[in-house]
Formats: structure tokens, sequence, C-alpha cells
């Protein structure tokens, strides 16, 4: 019987597919697997059991990946399964930054009278916004995520322009043919109006765009972070908003600093959180875990 130990619950269609194979789940200290969702596993937390660690979603770096080599311990994701879930989100992002929506929705609830059609229609004036046609959208990045944020902003009309060191020029363009490619990444800096970025959190894409990079952008250019915090370096962000040299940003990780600010907006880590992504992710990893435990491949379906 395989012992599978999981840390933070997984969507129930994951458990249960555990389940159906019969395996042992949370039943003692010597499993073969871990699976888990965003919780931080101590090396401490790793038994010498454990052959594979199986991370339901896209980033890696809640897990000691470095420990788990040299113990020879296989880490492995679930690559694309949350992918259209931080795409709509980008996308949604992308359009609340031209549009005030949010705004607007709030003004018009603290409406009172029999007149407010008439109000809304003498004030709506201070909500009037830009459209993303035309405009240019920077991918920094094009995995799963940031080539299906190309794909769709070019469908909403924008000019896409990509950058990617490590996807080859066929791939990207079989991803998509409608985006340009960056010579390097500071055309996608000095060019874009929208930039976006969708790499992982490693050493050298910590603060991968800082005061140097956001000094390159147009003082007109709204920033977006879905991938990872410290890929931006906040203050610098903060620092050039603050002197007009940057319009806006645009980040799913909180950080008190950049609360309450106009032209900054801040979510609560809400890129893959939708049903269908945690049950995608739950059923991925659960699929590639039995297929690793039985036979010692992994092998993407
Ligand atoms: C991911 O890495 O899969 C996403 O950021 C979502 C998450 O961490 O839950």
């Amino acid at each position: 019987m395989h012992q599978i130990k999981t840390f933070n619950a997984i969507a129930p269609e994951g458990m249960q597919r555990l389940e159906k194979e019969k395996y042992d789940i949370n039943e003692n200290d010597h499993p073969e697997g871990i699976i888990l969702r965003s919780k931080k596993l101590q090396t401490s937390e790793i038994a010498d059991s454990v052959l594979a660690i199986a991370r339901a979603g896209t980033g890696v770096n809640n897990i000691p990946v470095e420990s788990c080599t040299e113990r020879g311990i296989v880490v492995f994701n679930t690559p694309g399964a949350n992918a259209n879930a931080v795409k709509e989100l980008v996308l949604m992002s992308l359009l609340m930054s031209v549009r005030p929506v949010v705004s607007g929705i709030n003004w018009v609830q603290q409406l009172t009278g029999s007149d407010i059609s008439e109000q809304a229609e003498a004030h709506k004036k201070q909500f009037a916004g830009h459209e993303l046609e035309g405009k240019k959208l920077g991918v920094i990045g094009l995995g799963s995520i940031g080539a299906m944020v190309a794909n769709d902003a070019y469908r909403l009309g924008m000019e896409v322009m990509g950058y990617d060191p490590y996807v080859s020029v066929d791939t990207a363009w079989s991803i998509s043919r409608r985006v340009q490619r960056a010579q390097d990444i500071s055309e996608i800096f000095t060019t874009c109006d929208f930039i976006t970025v969708h790499v992982p959190l490693q050493e050298k894409t910590h603060h991968l765009i800082g005061k140097k990079e956001i000094a390159m952008m147009k003082n007109s250019a709204h920033l977006l972070n879905f991938a990872r915090a410290e890929i931006v370096d906040h203050s610098a962000v903060l620092e050039a908003i603050n002197e007009d040299e940057l319009a806006g940003f645009t980040t799913d990780f909180a950080d008190e600093n950049l609360l309450h600010h106009d032209r900054i907006t801040v979510l609560p880590h809400l890129g893959a959180s939708t049903a269908e992504a945690e049950t995608n992710s739950a059923k991925m990893a659960v699929r590639t875990m039995k297929q690793f435990i039985e036979t010692g491949i992994i092998k993407r379906s």
C-alpha cells in the first residue's frame, strides 16, 4: 500500500482520486509522496521515506527544492493547470487599470434619493476611462500563463510583445504567431504601455524589475505582477509612482506599503483561486504522483 501525505487540503476531487487508488493518506510517518498547495514546507517535515513532492500549483518556491535535490527527492508542479484562472485575472486587471469600475460601483452605491439615475448621468464623467485596443502589452515570460495572456490580449485588440530567454522562437511562435518578439528585455521596458510579468521566482528573477528597469518605462506605463512578489522591487515602484514616473501598478501580493494608494491595486493572491483551477491542479498532482510512485516516470499529459 502506497503512503501519501497531504499538507493543507488539496481540492476534494484530488483527495477522492487518492482514496479511489486506495492509498494510505496521512496514516503514518513514512510517506512516499507529499502533495501540497501553498504551505511553506520545511526540510525537517520531509521524512526520509519521501521519493517525490507534488505542488498542486505553479510556483515551487514554498518547497526547499535544493535540499530535496541533494536527497534525491523529485519535486514537480502542475504546469498549466491553473493558467486559465491566472490569465482571466490578469485580463480583468488590465481592463480595470483603464476603466475605474470599482470606484464607479462604490460611488453609485452611496447615492440616495429618487433621482439617482439623473445623478449618475450627471456625474459619470469622473469615471471615464481608456481602451486597451491599440495599446502595447509587454509579456515577460511566455510559459503557459504568459502565452495565454499574450494570445487573449491580442484578441482584445492589443499590440503584444513577448520576451522569454528560455522559450525558443519556434515554441513561442507556435504559442502565438501574433506576439512580436522583443530583441531583449529592455525593449519591453522602453516601448510598452502595459507590462505583465510571468516568470518563476529564482535567484536571477529576484527584483527582475527594480529602479533601473522602471526608469526605462514610459511615465504612462502600468506594471502588473501576478508571478511572485519578490520579482518586483516594491520600494522602487512606490517611489516611481509618487514621482509620476510610473502610472500604475497592480500586484497579486499584499504588502502594507502598497495599500491605500489610488494608483496601486493590491489583490490577496487570487490568481489561481477558482474552483476549476484548484480541481485541475489537484487532479494533475495526484495523477502525476501516482504515475511516479508506480512507474518511476513523470510524464505530462
Ligand atoms: C501558483 O503558483 O500556482 C499560484 O501562484 C497560485 C498559488 O500559489 O496558489
